[in-house]
């Protein structure tokens, strides 16, 4: 069951599998600068087989898990890369998986949030368009501002997730506090049951 309304449980999907995301490293980061009422946990999404509507009738026990864990979140945070200007297909299909059988979309009125890094200039913002549509599809309660494109360059993050530099620290502490009162403001008129 989600939990109590002063803390809240933040079921977070990584976009990339690689083992040397510097996606994962800013999820670090993030979970070092939240404020202490978000209580964070991964939903995993590398262990999922490529949905077909084949399975609606029998969900796998990998597809059970990953829509057992979004119900068991009072919210959800997306920190992805961008793959070709769009979501990388790993988490697509994981939101394919959670959006289905018809009728029990497990994104509908979950508050939700979107950040991401990449080496280029414009930092996920392409990217990040594209998983905000398909959310949208899903009625997930999106956060629209802030916006958060993160430019990775070597040395801003350190492997345990502190922020090398102050500004960017500051904006990613924000950003949190901001998806916070985002998490707060929607539950308050769309509680979890
Ligand atoms: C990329 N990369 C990339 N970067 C970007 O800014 N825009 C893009 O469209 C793409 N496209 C893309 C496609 C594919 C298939 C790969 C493997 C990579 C580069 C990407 O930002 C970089 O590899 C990041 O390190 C990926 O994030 P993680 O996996 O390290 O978290």
């Amino acid at each position: 069951m989600p939990s109590d309304q002063t803390h809240y449980k933040v079921g977070y999907f990584i976009g990339s599998l690689s083992s040397t995301s510097i996606n994962r490293v800013l999820s670090r980061a993030l979970f070092t600068l939240a404020p202490p009422e978000l209580e964070f946990t991964e939903i995993p999404i590398g262990n999922l087989p490529l949905y077909s509507p084949d399975f609606d009738s029998d969900y796998p026990p990998e597809a059970r898990t990953l829509k057992d864990a979004i119900k068991a979140s009072d919210a959800v945070l997306f920190i992805t890369p961008e793959y070709n200007r769009s979501i990388p297909g790993a988490l697509k299909n994981a939101i394919d998986w959670a959006s289905r059988p018809w009728g029990q979309n497990s994104f509908d009125h979950v508050p939700a949030a979107v950040i991401g890094a990449s080496p280029g200039q414009i930092g996920t913002a392409v990217g990040q368009q594209s998983l905000r549509a398909v959310l949208s599809f899903c009625n997930a309660r999106q956060m629209t501002a802030p916006e958060a494109y993160v430019h990775f360059r070597p040395g801003l993050f350190t492997d345990t997730g502190e922020v090398t530099d102050d500004s960017t620290a500051a904006f990613l502490r924000d950003f949190m506090q901001e998806f916070h009162d985002h998490v707060e403001r929607v539950l308050t008129v769309l509680p979890r049951s």
